[in-house]
């Protein structure tokens, strides 16, 4: 506009995911062609663009363990102390598909009765046994306690029962083809692994061999352990907490607000983008909604710009500040300011169904986080809970009241709300709500579910990648009816889809 004319407020119209279908395009291949491979950060790709929203009733160690195994990512939410979300990161690592490096092991004079009750604790069935020296001795499973009778397991040693030494084990380092041929050649259950001195340096057990073959799409870092994300501030111990998560084995930082067009958070992630201790960690910034919003990170150096501002199922950012873009809209500003640089966007919040993931892909993301499509899962935090017949799990907002008082413990979470030093509950002002959504069962099959629909979804946009997918991919707005007529209309559902949820 001319100077100091006010600008035309109505000249922009934002859209978002009911505004928009995709056009149907030629498809000349076979559907089982698909790859839904696809950017995360400049630096990781997914096999899966699902990632689990960092938040304190969808994503902890269990949900970020079931999303790696599916090819997507969690990224662990930080409404915890600084050493509860590492330990949550340390627990992500150690579940490996391959081996172990870190084992659990036991004593050789431990007790059977302490051996049961470490089984039990553990939910193991075996252990290397290992002197004070750190030197292996033996192996011990729980099939050596049937031969002694109960009642003596509280005077009988684990070296009595133990297989001692000379046991076949494995060089640490050992690759998987020559783990694989020790296992099969020994009929082995377990392969300890052990460095030039003869201490323990890791384990093999079939069974986690069988399950790294059973996920094949596993989002894995270079040493074949899971990918993990976690969600960091700008406030108070935010450097500490970055570096604490690194030291675990964080794979992706995401500095994390709902308005991240602030300069703390540009200024954090320009540090842990050029700190020799930081640096080599991917890092993705977020909440923007516009285009120069966006381009501020990456000219902060960012790894990938996470977009929405208010779109959320539980959120009221747009209706308690006036503030927010419609979704698709959203994506497509943000990654005007992104493509050119080479950075990936990921299309954050307002998911209600399957479709919307490759809405959003077309209009400029590369992968999409979910929290109420994945906050029913079994791997999402807390219990389910039975009302009016049916199962439900929690699900809130981190701008909730809920997620952002102390209600007798600290509350770490206020900083992405900018209400930090707000220190009476009484006194916030909540950007989310509190609420439930219905149980669905394991993450496996909501990522099915999920991941099938986006296959449908490139198959009728004529897309065999995701790339062919963002390129071709075209919109067509629509109408009030026309949504209408998208959902199921004048008939009454008898059965549950797996899939639709009225
Ligand atoms: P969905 O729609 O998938 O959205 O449930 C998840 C995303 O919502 C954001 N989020 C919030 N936004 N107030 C907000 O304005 C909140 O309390 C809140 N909690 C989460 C967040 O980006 C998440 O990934």
């Amino acid at each position: 506009p001319p100077e100091g004319a006010v600008p035309d407020p109505f000249a922009a119209t934002g859209l978002t995911y009911d505004d928009v279908l995709l056009l149907p395009g030629y498809s000349d291949f076979a559907p089982a062609e698909i790859d839904t491979s696809s950017r995360f950060t400049r630096e990781l790709e997914l096999r899966t663009p699902l990632i689990s929203a960092a938040m304190d009733t969808v994503t902890e160690s269990r949900m970020a363990i079931a999303m790696a195994r599916q090819g997507g990512i969690g990224v662990l939410h930080r409404n915890l102390s600084v050493e509860d979300q590492a330990y949550q990161v340390d627990l992500v690592k150690r579940t490996q598909t391959g081996i172990i490096s870190d084992p659990v092991t036991i004593g050789p004079d431990a007790t059977l009765e302490e051996l049961d009750t470490r089984a039990g604790q553990y939910r193991i069935s075996g252990f290397p046994v290992v002197g004070a020296d750190g030197a292996l001795v033996g192996i011990v499973t729980n099939r050596d306690l049937r031969f002694t009778p109960a009642a003596e397991w509280a005077t009988t040693r684990v070296r009595d029962v133990m297989t001692p030494m000379p046991l076949v084990s494995g060089p640490a380092g050992i690759s998987r083809e020559d783990a694989t041929g020790l296992l099969r050649q020994h009929k082995l259950e377990r392969l300890p692994l052990v460095d030039d001195a003869g201490r323990l340096a890791g384990l093999i057990t079939v069974k986690d061999f069988v399950k790294s073959e059973q996920f094949p799409k596993a989002s894995k870092d270079a040493q074949g352990r899971l990918m993990v994300g976690a969600a960091i501030g700008y406030f108070g111990d935010a450097w500490q907490r970055a570096t604490t998560l690194i030291e675990a084995g964080v794979d992706v930082l995401v500095a994390d607000t709902a308005h991240g067009h602030v300069r703390l958070l540009l200024d954090m992630v320009e540090r842990l983008k050029s700190d020799p201790a930081t640096r080599h960690v991917q890092v993705i910034g977020g909440n923007v909604a516009t285009r120069s919003g966006a381009q501020a990170f990456v000219d902060a150096g960012v790894d990938a710009v996470k977009v929405g501002v208010g779109p959320g199922s539980i959120c009221t950012t747009r209706v308690v500040t006036g503030v927010g873009v419609p979704q698709i809209t959203a994506v497509y500003e943000a990654s005007r300011a992104c493509k050119p640089a080479g950075v990936p966007v990921i299309a954050d919040g307002g998911m209600k169904y399957s479709g919307e993931i490759a809405k959003a892909l077309v209009a400029g993301a590369d992968a999409v986080m979910l929290g109420s499509l994945l906050a029913g899962c079994e791997e999402s935090p807390g219990e389910t809970v039975l009302a009016n017949g049916k199962q439900y799990k929690a699900y809130r907002g981190m701008g909730s009241l809920g997620a952002m008082s102390s209600r007798g413990k600290t509350s770490y979470s206020k900083d992405r709300y900018f209400q930090a030093e707000v220190t009476s509950d009484d006194q916030i002002v909540p950007e989310g709500i509190e609420g439930r959504v219905a149980y669905r069962g394991p993450l496996s099959a909501v990522a099915h579910q999920l991941v099938g629909g986006l296959h449908q979804s490139m198959f009728y946009v004529g897309a065999r990648t995701v790339p062919e997918l963002q390129q071709q991919g075209r919109f067509m707005r629509i109408t009030q009816a026309s949504l209408q007529e998208s959902h199921p209309h004048d008939v009454q559902i008898t059965a549950e889809a797996p899939n639709y949820h009225g």
